[in-house]
């Protein structure tokens, strides 16, 4: 064809190894061939392979009036939403957001709206997002999509913790040679790798982006969260590491980023929510600004339904016991899962990536050709930055041991 239909900017765009087309790939095996090992799937799944739902999300579901699922959405959502989202996130720690801080929360269609909107939003054309060298590979869409790129800092330590130091050399030198630092961090229960960051390592990052702030560019921190209900921990004991935000300087910005597809199990339903914090009131009302237009711009508004259904769970007493009930059951499931990952991979003297919560635990790999080994041996990882990601999400207990002897094969 001689015709550019394409415009010229997105003449570079096509999904290469995209986690939802090897799924996808992994299913149509799976029809043909019942031993496929499917471990691909960011989704909780029971035992029996159906998808992880929450009773207490049915329930609610049945309360909802027609207006609730079939009205436009205000583009700012439900007061009760956010606050409700806000509740959530902070737990103990929502005083502190409420009295130290100005904030204003933007429902986005799920937590990808979210991230892309940040990237979009808080970047000069050109730039680029620091995060560490193990990553969701869809930021690096979202980042090419808003005409900015990614710069990566080893993710871990000699000890195998997070690189702080890593982090610090490299934000230095972005923030010098571009006028502006702004960073990702997937944590807790990172997306692949399973780290979990510790509190003193949160303690240096602010410190660190105070320190560039003092230098007199922009900061920003986008804090994606989109597993904190997976640290296999009660919710009341997962939300420590946010305390550290108390010490962040004036003008930094700080975009949480929520998810309602990981935390109730609604992927379909496309809720999430841009978090803007700081403690100036014009770097809020920039962050509105931008944001709201964004949503119009860009998606118009969010699911309806979706909203009213996090509403109605997050403000009702009976329903948030229930939800935190059935948590605790998912976070059960996790966690036989990653015992008996790790204790067959103990056996086999296969290494992986420290693993502290989270869907996925993820295997260095040398060989380039990995993916194809594997998919000979009918089993499904997404290959990734020099790792495989395994989702213990979705790998049935009876899958682990028979997964782990072919990946110790290959590896
Ligand atoms: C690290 C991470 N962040 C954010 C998301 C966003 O998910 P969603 O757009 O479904 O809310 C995901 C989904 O897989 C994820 O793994």
């Amino acid at each position: 064809m001689s015709k550019n239909i394409v415009g010229s900017h997105a003449e570079y765009k096509k999904l290469e190894s995209n986690i939802l087309q090897i799924s996808q790939e992994a299913k149509t095996q799976k029809k043909k061939f019942p031993d496929v090992i499917d471990a691909t799937v960011g989704m909780l799944h029971h035992e029996n392979l159906d998808v992880f739902k929450f009773q207490v999300v049915e329930d609610a579901l049945k309360t909802l009036s027609d207006a609730e699922i079939y009205n436009y959405a205000p583009v700012r959502g439900k007061k009760s939403f956010t606050e409700g989202v806000l509740n959530w996130v902070f737990n103990e720690n929502v005083d502190m957001i409420r009295n130290d801080f100005k904030y204003s929360i933007i429902p986005t269609t799920g937590g990808s709206g979210a991230i892309s909107n940040s990237f979009y939003n808080f970047n000069d054309f050109g730039q680029k997002i620091l995060l560490p060298g193990y990553y969701w590979s869809p930021y690096k869409n979202f980042a090419l999509e808003a005409n900015v790129d990614l710069e990566t800092y080893p993710m871990y330590n000699e000890n195998n913790r997070f690189n702080v130091e890593g982090f610090r050399e490299k934000a230095f030198a972005l923030a010098k040679e571009q006028g502006r630092l702004c960073t990702l961090i997937n944590d807790p229960s990172n997306n692949p790798t399973g780290l979990c960051m510790e509190k003193e390592d949160w303690e240096e990052v602010i410190k660190i982006l105070n320190e560039i702030d003092n230098t007199g560019v922009p900061v920003i921190l986008i804090h994606d969260i989109a597993y904190v209900d997976y640290q296999l921990k009660d919710v009341d004991d997962s939300r420590i590491n946010f305390s550290t935000y108390k010490d962040l300087n004036e003008e930094i910005l700080t975009v949480v980023i929520f998810s309602g597809s990981k935390s109730f199990s609604m992927y379909g339903f496309r809720v999430g929510a841009q978090i803007g914090i700081s403690k100036s009131q014009e770097v809020i009302d920039n962050f509105t600004r931008v944001g709201d237009y964004s949503v119009r711009g860009r998606f118009s508004s969010v699911s309806q339904p979706g909203m009213n259904l996090i509403d109605t769970i997050f403000n009702n007493e009976r329903f948030v016991k229930l939800f935190k009930e059935e948590l605790a059951i998912a976070n059960d499931i996790l966690k036989k899962r990653a015992t008996l990952f790790k204790e067959t991979a103990k056996k086999y003297d296969l290494k992986h990536l420290p693993y502290f919560g989270g869907f996925f635990i993820s295997l260095k790999t040398e060989n380039k050709n990995i993916f194809e080994d594997l998919k000979k041996e009918h089993v499904f990882v997404i290959p990734m930055q020099g790792i495989i990601r395994v989702a213990i999400s979705s790998l049935p207990l009876k899958d682990i041991p028979e997964l782990v002897r072919i990946l110790k094969k290959f590896v």
